[in-house]
């Protein structure tokens, strides 16, 4: 990083919100890109009461706010308040990136490319791959759009199993791919992971304070199988632990919250961040006492951290 930038009245202002945010990475990974970079922006966080969801969005036009990451529990809401979306996002259902163009607003998720840019610098391939996706939410939806045309198969396994069955049915009209809804249970599991190539998990299983949980017992587990937990926190969740135990290549969540943050930033500053660098200072950070101290302290009500 090369030193401090002064904050001006020049200095342009990007932000996310969420509710609860103050866990939220993002400003740290933004701000320290920022910094390498030498620009003049300032990356906030801010809480935003749900029912000021819609003067939030005005702020953001009257404020002339550049970009916006928008978090729990805004991503699909916020939707109809923007002036623009892309197709794939749209169907997607839920955005996480805003972009304000004088005070015109187009929304963009950067979750989809951000998981499918970290699965190929991972070095794994997806083209005419099996995928067991556990999950029909947001990070599913968002990973299963931008998989489906390269894939052979997704098999989705959800616990409300109609979610899964609307988000096959979904896939298989938009991109004629084959697809199966599961029920989420032991069954289903150990049957689909026999076949599979790779398993992306996208439940919040083994996401700290629950970290001594996995969404799938290891002994289903199996060396063919390349395992994605979008789970960032812990850094290695049970189930990456338990998969590298088997012989697995495994990838945990903080390439694609990385990835998803970078495509953000190229797209509000048109400059390339180092992404290297913004993986350091959240492993780094997360690595650090003071981290404890922040997680006891704000995380008594709300034991998650966001992006
Ligand atoms: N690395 C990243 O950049 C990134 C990006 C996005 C999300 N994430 C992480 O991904 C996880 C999911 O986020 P999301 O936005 O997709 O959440 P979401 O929209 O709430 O979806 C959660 C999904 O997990 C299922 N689920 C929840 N608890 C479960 C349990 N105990 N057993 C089995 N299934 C369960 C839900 O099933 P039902 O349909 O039955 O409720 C649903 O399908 C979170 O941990 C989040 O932090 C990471």
């Amino acid at each position: 990083m090369k030193g401090i930038n002064f904050i001006t009245a020049r200095t342009k202002v990007l932000c996310i919100i969420g509710y609860p945010i103050e866990h939220s990475m993002s400003p740290i990974m933004h701000n320290a890109a920022i910094q390498d970079l030498n620009l003049n922006y300032i990356y906030l966080a801010f809480s935003i009461y749900p029912n000021n969801l819609e003067l939030a969005v005005e702020a953001f036009r009257a404020f002339n706010i550049k970009g916006i990451n928008v978090t729990i529990p805004f991503k699909q809401k916020i939707m109809e308040y923007l002036d623009d979306i892309d197709t794939i996002t749209q169907k997607i259902g839920a955005i996480n990136t805003i972009k304000n163009d004088k005070g015109y607003l187009t929304g963009r998720n950067t979750d989809a490319e951000g998981g499918k840019k970290a699965i190929l610098n991972a070095g794994y391939t997806i083209l005419g791959k099996n995928i067991l996706l556990l999950g029909a939410g947001g990070a599913a939806r968002a990973l299963s759009y931008i998989l489906a045309n390269d894939v052979n198969k997704i098999v989705i396994a959800n616990r409300t199993e109609k979610r899964a069955e609307k988000l096959t049915n979904e896939l298989k009209k938009s991109f004629g791919i084959n697809a199966e809804p599961k029920k989420f249970n032991n069954y289903v599991l150990r049957e689909e992971a026999k076949t599979a190539d790779i398993l992306i998990n996208t439940t919040p299983v083994g996401m700290y304070p629950n970290v001594d949980k996995s969404p799938i017992p290891a002994e289903f587990l199996h060396k063919d199988l390349i395992v994605f937990d979008v789970v960032y926190n812990p850094l290695e969740t049970k189930l990456i632990k338990e998969a590298t135990k088997k012989g697995c290549k495994t990838l945990g969540g903080l390439d694609m919250l990385v990835n998803q943050g970078a495509s953000a930033f190229e797209w509000w500053t048109n400059k390339k961040p180092n992404v290297n660098l913004m993986k350091k200072i959240i492993i780094e950070f997360l690595s650090k006492k003071e981290y404890e101290f922040f997680k006891n302290k704000n995380n008594k009500k709300n034991n998650k951290l966001l992006y």
